[in-house]
């Protein structure tokens, strides 16, 4: 295929990920951006399967009943000529290290705050991954149908706390009962919508200038006042929109609006399709490899497994980097050096599982993996390239798991080691070789459901799961490796190593990591796994 007629299919691409705090709004606002993308035609559908998902707090039995457990990891949708790829981070009982690394394979950041609560414990963790890799972070304050904090105070709170620029490139006129819409700060238009009936259809909006008479006599005169007020002051004050900062994910820009009501969502979706980056280049061991390139190349950032004895599958989400994807092409695995058929590949909308025939870079394509495929790995055509692998980030459950019965001990191992190839799981050892028990560490609690789930279903494994109170993983390096015979160990803490046999030091309390990085100050405390 030409390199022109590539460019154009990655140029249309917009791929992003939404990243908050549970209850935020991330549900809601995924369907409304549906809904104006002319993907659905009325909402209601994903928050009725959002409540068939708390309904049941039994999350083996929802799994079995749901038959596939990929309900919505990607959503496709097109938009003003674009094509849009929203990547699903899981909400709360689902956060894993999954969440993390869905992360790894978006261009963009969508971050969403509720107006009430402002920034929240998850929200943080999750920008402080999207400031690592340096992507664009737009910004959504949601719920200002409801009395929330002011939003001067929440800009303020988004550059202090996360100590990222903000522009509001719309503002809010009114909140809580007298929210009416917003001002365009870009456009220099008023936007003033219209409630429908649960938010389920398309707000009906009058657009206009902010000096025009017959706009004003729609708003309540007291907001209209307070939104001139307000409008001037942050012309004033407010440095210019600079979209490269955009880009370099050192500004964010900030859109204020109600995704319950409709409210600023297709003005939100408009800016988005301008200022949001197109697919970006991939850093390999061979050098940059360019979205625009013609050979193929892809890789793998997410597993799941099937917990459907019906349907025990796997699939490899794979992020498409360059060149075109097409359906049951023959691609080279690096990491294996030998040749794979991806005989079966899909794109998943919701849960509809449908062939895709071809795809490219930006876009994520499902394939069915009968266990060829770990995290990380690069697939391509050509010159055999591998990319930067997907980090390693620091768990916060920690449990020892045990198998009782010694006539299963090889299953036991084998599944164990099996399972944290795939990703499912990190796992910790002793450095006394006589406790042999392995420790499992989780970004997330469920990661442990789901490998004693798997373990008793995949290989025939019964477990028992004895959690531990560290709450904090670091792994550690010192520039003379001797310093790392010596430490001076503070009481509360327990040094294990993990599978590559590099030390990492567990902490019940941040306190605890504080004493130990004073107690020595020759030693680096890393979040992420540094590369061995
Ligand atoms: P999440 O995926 O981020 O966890 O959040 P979700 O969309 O499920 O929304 C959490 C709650 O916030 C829901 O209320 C939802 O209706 C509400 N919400 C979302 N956007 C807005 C908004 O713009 N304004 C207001 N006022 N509320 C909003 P719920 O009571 O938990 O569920 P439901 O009874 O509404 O279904």
């Amino acid at each position: 295929m030409p390199t022109d007629s590539i460019a154009a299919e990655v140029s249309r691409r917009r791929t992003f990920a939404i990243i908050s705090h549970p209850d935020a709004g991330k549900t809601t606002l995924t369907e409304k951006l549906l809904l104006y993308g002319g993907a659905i035609d009325m909402a209601g559908s994903v928050r009725a399967r959002r409540n068939q998902r708390h309904a049941t707090s039994d999350w083996m039995a929802m799994e079995q009943q749901r038959g596939i457990s990929i309900t919505s990891t990607v959503l496709q949708f097109g938009y003003h000529d674009h094509q849009i790829n929203l990547l699903d981070t899981p909400g709360h009982q689902d956060f894993s290290e999954d969440t993390y690394r869905t992360l790894a394979a978006a261009d963009n950041a969508v971050m969403l705050i509720d107006a009430a609560k402002g920034i929240e414990a998850q929200t943080r963790k999750l920008f402080d991954v999207c400031r690592m890799r340096g992507i664009p972070i737009f910004t959504f304050i949601n719920k200002l149908d409801r009395p929330g904090r002011e939003p001067l105070e929440l800009l303020d709170e988004i550059e202090k706390v996360l100590g990222i620029d903000v522009f509001a490139v719309n503002w809010p006129i009114g909140m809580g009962e007298t929210f009416r819409g917003v001002y365009d700060r870009l456009l220099h238009a008023v936007h003033l919508f219209d409630r429908t009936q649960g938010g389920r259809r398309i707000a009906p909006v009058t657009v206009g200038s902010i000096d025009d008479e017959r706009m004003r006599a729609l708003m309540d005169e007291q907001t209209y006042l307070q939104v001139a007020e307000e409008i001037e002051l942050l012309d004033a004050v407010a440095a210019e929109f600079d979209q490269r900062r955009v880009e370099q994910g050192l500004l964010t820009p900030v859109f204020f609006g109600s995704a319950a009501n409709n409210f600023g969502v297709q003005l939100f979706l408009d800016a988005f399709i301008d200022f949001a980056s197109k697919p970006g280049i991939h850093r390999a061991d061979t050098g940059i490899i360019s979205p625009e390139d013609t050979d193929f190349t892809g890789f793998v950032f997410k597993i799941q497994a099937n917990m459907d004895p019906q349907h025990r599958d796997r699939v490899a989400f794979i992020r498409v980097c360059s060149g075109r994807f097409e359906k049951d092409m023959t691609v080279h695995h690096t990491r294996l050096g030998k040749k794979v058929r991806l005989s079966r590949s899909l794109k998943l909308f919701g849960q509809e599982r449908e062939t895709v025939e071809e795809a490219y870079a930006g876009d994520i394509v499902g394939v069915i993996n009968p266990g060829t495929f770990a995290i990380g790995d690069t697939i391509c055509l050509g010159k055999p390239v591998a990319f930067e692998g997907i980090p390693l980030f620091a768990p916060e459950h920690f449990a020892t798991l045990r198998n009782p019965n010694p006539s299963r001990y090889k299953q036991f191992l084998k599944g164990v080691t099996q399972l944290r190839e795939e990703g499912a799981v990190q796992v910790l050892f002793h450095q006394d070789e006589a406790k042999r028990d392995p420790i499992l560490a989780a970004v997330g609690q469920l990661q442990f459901d789901v490998v004693r789930f798997r373990l008793e279903s995949e290989y025939n494994v019964e477990t028992l799961l004895e959690p531990l109170p560290w709450t904090m993983a670091r792994w550690v390096s010192a520039k003379h490796p001797d310093d790392l015979e010596t430490i001076d160990w503070y009481f509360d803490s327990l040094g294990l190593k993990d599978v590559e046999g590099r030390l990492v030091i567990l902490f019940k309390t941040p306190w605890g990591l504080q004493q130990m990085s004073e107690r020595n100050p020759h030693l680096q405390f890393h979040e992420i796994a540094p590369s061995s």
